[in-house]
């Protein structure tokens, strides 16, 4: 789906000294249908790749492969944009319109479509995002957490098959930002590749995959309970692990027989006290 090959990636900058490259000699490749979350200290390169997934970004060298076409060619930047569709933290930012549908619809609109098939995909992704009764509200009206999955519609009505989130839960309060992950999962069950950009560990712990980034590099990458098995790590990162795996990590510290690799509370209890 997307194919990052030995990326660098520097902002242009006025002074004459040297920077360090915000995305460093950078490679992965995310697979269909894959949930892949980024871990990152603040400012390790987080927002920039993303932005550099669907060509709002070059990279100064190598390349970014979208669903085999690169974010260097022009003439494929169009269909990369409406195929990898880019969800940002503050919805307020991201609404366009004074109605929730003609928001939903005003992405889409530019793909050209007939009127009855523009008006179909807009139900549809306000149905995806539960949002189908709020079709005639003002989009101001709406919850924090509403009115991100108005955004999210918005992106699911260009009809893509990857879509990236930059920290789509982090203005929204603990309400919002359930409604906003369940609604990331739901996609992910419906086959979207996702790639969830997050500073909550346990919205990364839903994910397939996680790779924590460290100034533009990869630290770790790796199924989730693999990459919060390293705890020291991840500290050193300046990121935290989900509370249960720490409790596993300390425990064992100290000599306790339980795996460093617990990610959910049953786990950690069922280890504790194992039924016979
Ligand atoms: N438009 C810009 N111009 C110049 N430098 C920038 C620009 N945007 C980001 N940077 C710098 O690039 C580095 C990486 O920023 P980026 O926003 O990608 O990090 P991030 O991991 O998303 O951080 P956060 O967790 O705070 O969102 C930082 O040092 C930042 O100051
Ligand atoms: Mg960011």
């Amino acid at each position: 789906m997307i194919e990052v090959k030995e990326v660098d990636f520097t902002y242009p900058h006025s002074g004459d000294q040297e920077a360090a490259k915000t995305i460093d000699h950078l490679s992965f490749k995310l697979e269909e249908g894959e949930f892949l979350a980024i871990l990152g200290h603040n400012g390790s390169g987080k927002s920039t790749l993303a932005k550099l997934l669907n060509g709002l970004l070059l990279p100064n060298a190598g390349e970014v492969l979208v669903q085999g076409k690169s974010t260097l060619n022009e003439e494929d930047l169009w269909e990369i944009r409406s195929k990898a569709g880019l969800v940002f933290q503050n919805p307020d930012n991201q609404i366009v319109a004074t109605m929730v549908e003609e928001d939903v619809a005003f992405g889409a609109e530019n793909l050209g479509l007939p009127k009855e098939e523009l008006r179909a995909r807009v139900d549809q992704a306000l149905e995806t995002v539960d949002m189908l009764d709020y079709k005639r509200q003002a989009p101001h009206l709406l919850s924090g957490g509403q009115k991100q999955r108005v955004a999210i519609a918005g992106i699911l009505a260009m009809n893509p098959d990857i879509i990236i989130f930059d920290e789509p839960t982090a203005m929204l309060d603990p309400k919002g930002r359930q409604e906003v992950i369940e609604t990331i999962q739901k996609l992910h069950a419906q086959k979207k590749t996702i790639l969830l950009i997050t500073h909550f560990m346990d919205e990364a712990a839903l994910a397939d995959r996680i790779i924590v980034l460290e100034k533009g590099k990869i630290a770790l990458d790796g199924e989730p309970r693999e990459v919060f098995a390293n705890v020291a790590r991840m500290k050193e990162i300046g990121l935290d692990v989900p509370q249960v795996t720490e409790l596993a990590y300390r425990l064992k510290e100290k000599g306790y027989p339980i795996s460093n690799k617990i990610l959910g509370v049953k786990e950690f209890v069922d280890q504790l006290c194992p039924i016979s």
